[in-house]
């Protein structure tokens, strides 16, 4: 992704070879933390070497959930697969541009010592609009949008008309990143792979959910994202955080700490679903493509001036 312009904040480096996945949605409570966490396990377990990185400075869950998992893994003597991690926290300078620029340093710091080591990269970001999530949604190759399964958290992609359910207008966020992928297409002629995936969806559907799914599908060929069948609302994916584990892992007793019921092994099947509809550079020809893509970009743009990571 091309940065030049912001702040000023331009350098050169070699190319990376990460390939970014950005969890967003500018509401909190959406499933975002917990998306990234199993997204970043279930690449660690198919042999990536992964990067994790929080930009939710405030509530910090990935941190947590990570620094839980190294915990479990430590006391309960299990090995578990453990992303490299690191954290932004939120900068306090005297004026925005200080403290946009202390913030900008930190991420392409923490992004300079993993670029080149790992495949991918999985970027967790807060629910709100900040300066390192805008930052965040313009270096995404792969953005996932996890939302809760109803009209109120639909409100964060677009007005809908209450009775015809007719879309009225973009929200601020869908706006956002509409913007954050046209300027990406135009400065290294990348397209970013927009997914959202509704979270928490109860078991039984009702007619409501039916017509958010109408809804969804008429907005995702609006805005050209491409919906993922939903994850459920499962006790599992809340149980699993203190002790940092996820649905990918194994659901031995000594690992879980309590007997494995047939909600987690549904919770790994929704959980497996999601990667395969992220259709991630994952196998050869996915690598082949990258490579082309990254060939094509470069035949046809100026050199880019940027930190590496944001041009793929
Ligand atoms: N599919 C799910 N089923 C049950 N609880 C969930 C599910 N997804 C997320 N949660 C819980 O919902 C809360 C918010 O999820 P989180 O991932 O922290 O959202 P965000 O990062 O968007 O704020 C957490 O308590 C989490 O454990
Ligand atoms: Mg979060």
């Amino acid at each position: 992704m091309y940065l030049s312009g912001v702040n000023g904040h331009a350098e050169s480096k070699p190319r990376r070879s990460a390939h970014v996945i950005v969890c967003g949605n500018e509401k909190g409570g959406s499933g975002k933390s917990t998306t990234a966490m199993h997204i970043a396990v279930a690449l660690l377990k198919a042999g990536y070497n992964v990067a994790t990185i929080d930009l939710d400075g405030r509530q910090l869950s990935l941190t947590r959930y990570v620094e839980n998992r190294k915990r479990w893994s430590k006391s309960a003597r299990i090995p578990l697969d453990l992303p490299r991690h690191f954290h932004v926290p939120p900068a306090h300078r005297d004026t925005v541009a200080d403290t946009e620029s202390e913030e900008f340093r930190q991420l392409t710091e923490g992004l300079g010592e993993i670029e080149d080591s790992h495949d991918f990269v999985v970027i967790d970001t807060p629910g709100s609009d900040t300066f390192l999530n805008r930052m965040a949604h313009r270096i995404a190759d792969t953005l996932v949008t996890p939302m809760n399964d109803s009209f109120v958290d639909f409100d964060v992609l677009a007005r809908i008309d209450p009775v015809s359910h007719e879309i009225l207008e973009l929200s601020q966020y869908a706006t956002a990143v509409r913007d954050a992928r046209r300027q990406r297409r135009q400065t290294d002629n990348r397209i970013v792979d927009w997914i959202v995936v509704r979270n928490r969806m109860a078991n039984i559907s009702s007619r409501n959910e039916q017509k958010i799914d109408t809804c969804l599908r008429n907005l995702s060929i609006q805005l050209g994202f491409r919906l993922a069948d939903g994850i459920s609302e499962r006790v599992v994916f809340r149980e699993f955080f203190p002790i940092g584990l996820t649905a990918l892992d194994d659901f031995e007793e000594h690992v879980l700490g309590s007997k494995p019921t047939l909600s987690h092994l549904a919770a790994r099947q929704e959980i497996r679903q999601l990667l395969t509809a992220l259709r991630l550079p994952t196998d050869e020809v996915g690598r082949k493509r990258a490579m082309m893509r990254q060939r094509y970009a470069e035949a046809i743009s100026r050199p880019i001036a940027m930190p590496d990571i944001f041009v793929s």
